[in-house]
């Protein structure tokens, strides 16, 4: 019997679509992409006989008893955690965009051009950041050890609501940002390369961050009141997660310093040790992020008032 009935639908899209929100981002990402080998690493190696971590982030400036190389070590230590912790939060963040790019499969297509070059990006990190790791082992003292596994963590994470695994990605994003601008681009002591690595990086979470926010908007307008208040819930959670792993991996690399140190350290010594370096993580991968002016003003965008208060006072208990 013939019918005039069809599948596929017929109504009028338009050939070229509307400019999209993601197109400024999908541009710089075009305009800026690098390679690892070709552009950042360029055949160096790392320079050990200088700092690898800002003070503004490696915060030492309190332990006036540390030698001026065992200071040095310990700010190489935290750097070297510090590019492996990013290469960690990359695995959930990179699985998490290929998720959402599901959304935009059939929609807007400069929307999936944006996050599978987001997702494509992350995984390039994760590549630099491996080898940098690959490359900082055999100059180094044996015996450090990445407390979190990548895969579990990601685990973790995933399994939070989307509006809680954006709150996070898009507050370690701000942070990438504000940590190359403030502290690492005005530093003219640290090793080269290091800093190199991490100007290449900002170069492109600028893009990360805008499609984060995107994303999140999206994420929170399909959002029930009381899903929003349950993701609040889940962002607390998440936050606290982080601050284990912080924490763990904090008193891993004490010890390490510790055994790898040219001096020896006494109790209260090494207890000011210990609050240093968990403190200078906890600034680094939550609060500065969380402090963002970005950060906060979307908070305040998306969410109530006792909503607000419950992320600060679980932020402030960190600190305790
Ligand atoms: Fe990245
Ligand atoms: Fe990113």
């Amino acid at each position: 019997m013939h019918t005039t009935s069809t599948p596929v639908s017929l109504a009028s899209q338009p050939l070229v679509p509307a400019l999209s929100d993601y197109t400024a981002p999908v541009e710089a990402s075009k305009r800026i992409r690098w390679d690892i080998d070709k552009d950042v690493f360029r055949g160096r190696d790392f320079d050990f006989s200088t700092a690898f971590l800002p003070e503004g982030l490696a915060r030492l400036g309190d332990l006036t008893f540390l030698s001026a190389t065992d200071r040095r070590l310990l700010n190489q230590i935290q750097g070297r955690t510090y590019a492996n912790l990013f290469g960690l939060v990359e695995r959930f963040i990179g699985a998490k965009m290929l998720e959402l790019s599901r959304d935009h499969w059939l929609g807007d297509q400069t929307a999936l051009e944006a996050v599978v070059r987001f997702s494509d990006e992350e995984l390039k990190h994760q590549a630099m950041f491996r080898r940098i790791e690959a490359m900082l082992a055999p100059a180094m003292p044996p015996g450090y050890r990445l407390i979190p596994n990548p895969n579990d963590v990601a685990g973790f994470v995933l399994g939070k609501s989307t509006w809680a695994v954006l709150a996070l990605t898009c507050h370690i994003e701000l942070f990438t940002q504000a940590h190359y601008r403030a502290s690492i681009a005005p530093d003219p002591e640290l090793s080269p390369l290091y800093k190199d690595i991490f100007l290449f990086h900002w170069k492109e979470e600028s893009q990360h961050a805008i499609i984060d926010e995107l994303e999140w908007l999206r994420a929170d307008a399909a959002l029930m009141p009381a899903e929003r208040d349950a993701a609040v819930d889940d962002f607390i959670v998440l936050v606290g997660g982080v601050d284990g792993i912080l924490q763990a991996q904090a008193a891993a690399d004490v010890n390490y310093f510790i055994a790898a140190a040219a001096s020896s350290f006494d109790a209260g010594e090494t207890q000011r040790l210990r609050t240093a370096v968990r403190e200078a993580y906890r600034h680094q991968y939550i609060l500065s992020g969380a402090e963002h002016p970005r950060f906060l003003k979307l908070l305040g965008q998306l969410l109530n008032e006792a909503q607000i208060t419950r992320i600060s006072a679980a932020l402030a208990a960190l600190s305790s």
